[in-house]
């Protein structure tokens, strides 16, 4: 059984992803934004994206709300992002696609996180850096041969 992240989001299937197999909807969505970001559209390419800058801003603007292990941050009012996408991680959803899902998440956030907390090239470098180090850590850690540590 994969870490659920929080008890809130049973009733928010609908963007939810923490478990190994995302709802259909995230499922298809991911993969349409995927493939546009393969023709050049919605995904910036790694080479221009900033990471460290991804992870200041991360820091100023979503920590309060979120934990993530890289970031430091230990927010309470959203998921944990490394269990929200460790589950993803382990089953091999590339880089892209999780940086599409949190790109997604920044634009059509439900209540109470804000939408459009960021745009443009800030919100694209939080989420290639969110992409880049959510559940990495725990999904390495995790082996489903050896008993819970
Ligand atoms: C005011 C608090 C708050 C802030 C600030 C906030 N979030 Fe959220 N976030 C939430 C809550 C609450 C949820 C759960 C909403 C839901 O499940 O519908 C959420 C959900 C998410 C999810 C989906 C997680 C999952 O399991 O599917 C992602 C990704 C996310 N936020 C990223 C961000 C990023 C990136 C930022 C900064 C730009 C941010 N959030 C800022 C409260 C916040």
């Amino acid at each position: 059984m994969l870490p659920r992240a929080s008890p809130t989001r049973s009733a928010k299937a609908g963007i939810s992803h923490s478990r190994a197999t995302p709802p259909p909807s995230v499922r298809r969505s991911a993969a349409a934004r995927a493939s546009r970001s393969a023709a050049g559209a919605a995904v910036p390419s790694a080479a221009t994206v900033d990471t460290a800058k991804g992870k200041q801003l991360f820091t100023a603007t979503c920590g309060s709300c979120h934990a993530l292990a890289d970031a430091g941050t230990t927010g309470k009012i959203g998921p944990d992002l490394d269990s929200a996408y460790f589950g993803d991680r382990i089953i091999g959803m590339k880089d892209s696609s999780f940086a599409a899902l949190v790109r997604q998440q920044i634009d059509l956030a439900d209540p109470p996180m804000p939408r459009h907390l960021l745009k443009g090239q800030d919100a694209d470098d939080v989420a290639a850096y969110v992409a880049k180090v959510a559940g990495v850590k725990m999904a390495q850690q995790y082996n489903p041969g050896s008993s819970p540590p």
